[in-house]
C-alpha cells in the first residue's frame, strides 16, 4: 500500500498552501497596523521550557508533547543511560513559551523600554486524539506583547483578533467572544482552594479524571465535557467573586474599553483555558455552528508571571493564537470555497515543432519581465495546446508560426474575447527587456501592456 501522511497531519496542497500564504499576509497587514513585527523561533525547544512555562499539570505538557530525541541520545536512553537535561527536547505545542524565552534571552524589553510586539506563524505539535478540527500538527498565527500591563493592551489584542477574523471573511454573526479574568497570584490560590473544597463536596457526581484534577489543578474540571461534571461545575464558585481589588479594576477597565470599541462579548466565568501561565484577562473566540466540539478558532490572555518562570526579570505580557485549520473549516461552513488555480498571464503555443526554440526563448524573456507564463513540454498538437492554455486559465495565448515569425510578427489571442491581433515581435521583446531590468518585486507589467490587442486582424 502506498504510504500515507502520519495520523493527525494534513498536506496543504497548492490551492490551500496559497490560501495559507494569503492568511499570513492578511495577519501581517492587520497586526502590522498595531505595530507587530515578525519573529521566528525554533520548532523544538528544551522540554523544560514547556514544563516551566505551560505547566507540568496541563494536558498539553503531561500528555500531548512530542519528544524530539537525536539518534545518539536515543541510543543512550535505550541503553539505560541518562541524557543531559538540555538534550531533552520537545516539538513546540504552542508558540508563547518559545517567544517569551527569546524575549528574555535577547533582552528585548530592557527596563524602562516600550513594549515589544511580536507576531509568528507556523506549525505546532500536540499528540491529541485526531478529529475534525483537531490535528497533531496544525498551524497557528499568534501575537505576543511583552512589557505592557495596562488594560488598553488587553483590549487592543482582543480588538485586533476580531478584526483579523472579519478581514479573512468569517461573518461576525457566526462568532462569539468569551472573556474572563483568572485573577493573579494573590487571589487565584484562594479561589482554587475554594473550588477544590467544592469538588470534594460533590465528589460522587464528578468523574475520576476530575477528582484526580481536584488534587493538582482543580480549575481544569471546568473543561470536562462529561454532562454530570459540567452541571456540577456550572454551579461551582465563580472566579469573579474572588478577584482582588486590583484584578477587579483591571478586568472592569478591559470590558469598558471593549464596550467603547463596540466589541460584543460574553463573560464566561468557566473560561479557564488549558495552559497554566495565564493571569487576569483570558479570552476565546468560538464559532457558533459547524465545527462541533472543536469550535475555538482562537484564544489567548495575559501571562504576567511567564517571563519569570522561564528565568527572566518580571515582565508582564499577553497575546493570542488562532488556529488556521479551524478558521478554514469555519469559512467553509459559511459557504467559502478555496480560490483555485494559479495565475497564468500568457501561454506560448507553437504551430509546429520548428517553433519550439523561439517559443522557449520568448517564454524566458516574459518570465524575467514578471509575467506568469507557460508553454507545452509534451509535444501536443496546436489544438491541445489551446486546451491546456484554457485549463491553466491563460489570459492570452501567443501563437508562434513560421510565416508570422518570418515577417517579425506574433499572433496574440485574447482568451476571454477570442479576438486575435498581430503584434510586432521586436517591439514586444524590447518591452519585456525593459521590465526585466527592474528589480525583483518592482512594477510587474500587465499582459496588455506587453501584448496589446491593438491592430485587429
Ligand atoms: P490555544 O488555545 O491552546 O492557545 O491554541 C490557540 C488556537 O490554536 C485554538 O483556539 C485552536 O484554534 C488552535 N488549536 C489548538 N490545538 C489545536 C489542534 N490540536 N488542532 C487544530 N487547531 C488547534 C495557545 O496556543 C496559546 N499559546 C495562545 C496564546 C498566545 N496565549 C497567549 N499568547
Amino acid at each position: 500500500m502506498a504510504l500515507q501522511a502520519p495520523e493527525g497531519t494534513r498536506d496543504l496542497l497548492p490551492d490551500e498552501s496559497r490560501f495559507w500564504s494569503h492568511f499570513k499576509q492578511t495577519a501581517a497587514d492587520v497586526f502590522g497596523r498595531y505595530g507587530y513585527l515578525p519573529i521566528e523561533t525554533p520548532m523544538f525547544e528544551q522540554t523544560e521550557l514547556f514544563v516551566r512555562g505551560i505547566g507540568e499539570a496541563t494536558d498539553v505538557v503531561s500528555k500531548e508533547m512530542f519528544q524530539a530525541i537525536s539518534g545518539e541520545n536515543m541510543k543512550k536512553l535505550l541503553a539505560g543511560e541518562s541524557i543531559k537535561s538540555k538534550s531533552r527536547l520537545s516539538l513546540r505545542p504552542e508558540g508563547t513559551a518559545g517567544v517569551v524565552r527569546a524575549v528574555v534571552q535577547h533582552d528585548l524589553v530592557p527596563q524602562g523600554a516600550p513594549p515589544v510586539k511580536l507576531m509568528y506563524a507556523g506549525p505546532m505539535f500536540r499528540a491529541e486524539r485526531p478529529q475534525k478540527g483537531r490535528y497533531r500538527q496544525f498551524n497557528q498565527i499568534g501575537v505576543e506583547c511583552l512589557g505592557a500591563e495596562d488594560p488598553t493592551t488587553d483590549a487592543e489584542v482582543i480588538i485586533m483578533l476580531m478584526r483579523f477574523f472579519t478581514a479573512i471573511g468569517i461573518p461576525e454573526t457566526s462568532m462569539r467572544l468569551l472573556v474572563n479574568s483568572m485573577g493573579c497570584d494573590e487571589c487565584r490560590p484562594i479561589y482554587r482552594e475554594r473550588v477544590r473544597t467544592y469538588m470534594e463536596e460533590h465528589a460522587s457526581e464528578l468523574c475520576d479524571e476530575c477528582m484526580r484534577r481536584a488534587e493538582i489543578n482543580p480549575l481544569r474540571a471546568f473543561d470536562c465535557k462529561n454532562p454530570s461534571c459540567s452541571a456540577v461545575m456550572d454551579a461551582a464558585p465563580k472566579i469573579t467573586d474572588y478577584l482582588c481589588d486590583e484584578c477587579k479594576e483591571h478586568y472592569a477597565a478591559v470590558k469598558s474599553l471593549l464596550d467603547g470599541a463596540g466589541i460584543e462579548y460574553t463573560q464566561d466565568t468557566r473560561l479557564v483555558r488549558g495552559l497554566d501561565y495565564y493571569t487576569r484577562t483570558v479570552f476565546e473566540v468560538q464559532v457558533i455552528d459547524g465545527l462541533g466540539s472543536q469550535n475555538a478558532i482562537g484564544g489567548g490572555g495575559r501571562y504576567d508571571k511567564l517571563a519569570e518562570e522561564v528565568g527572566g526579570r518580571a515582565t508582564s505580557g499577553l497575546g493570542f493564537a488562532l488556529g488556521y485549520e479551524r478558521c478554514l473549516l469555519a469559512l467553509q461552513a459559511a459557504g467559502f470555497e478555496l480560490p483555485s488555480a494559479g495565475r497564468c498571464d500568457l501561454f506560448i503555443a507553437c504551430v509546429d515543432d520548428s517553433m519550439r526554440a523561439a517559443a522557449f526563448g520568448l517564454l524566458q524573456m516574459a518570465r524575467d519581465a514578471g509575467l506568469v507564463c507557460e508553454m507545452d513540454h509534451q509535444g501536443r498538437s496546436l489544438k491541445s495546446q489551446f486546451k491546456l492554455a484554457d485549463k491553466l486559465g491563460a489570459l492570452r495565448v501567443a501563437i508562434l508560426g513560421p510565416d508570422e515569425l518570418a515577417a517579425g510578427k506574433l499572433k496574440i489571442r485574447d482568451m476571454a474575447t477570442r479576438r486575435e491581433a498581430l503584434v510586432d515581435l521586436e517591439a514586444a521583446k524590447k518591452l519585456l527587456a525593459h521590465f526585466s531590468g527592474l528589480p525583483f518585486g518592482g512594477k510587474v507589467p500587465k499582459i496588455e501592456d506587453v501584448f496589446p490587442m491593438g491592430d485587429e486582424e
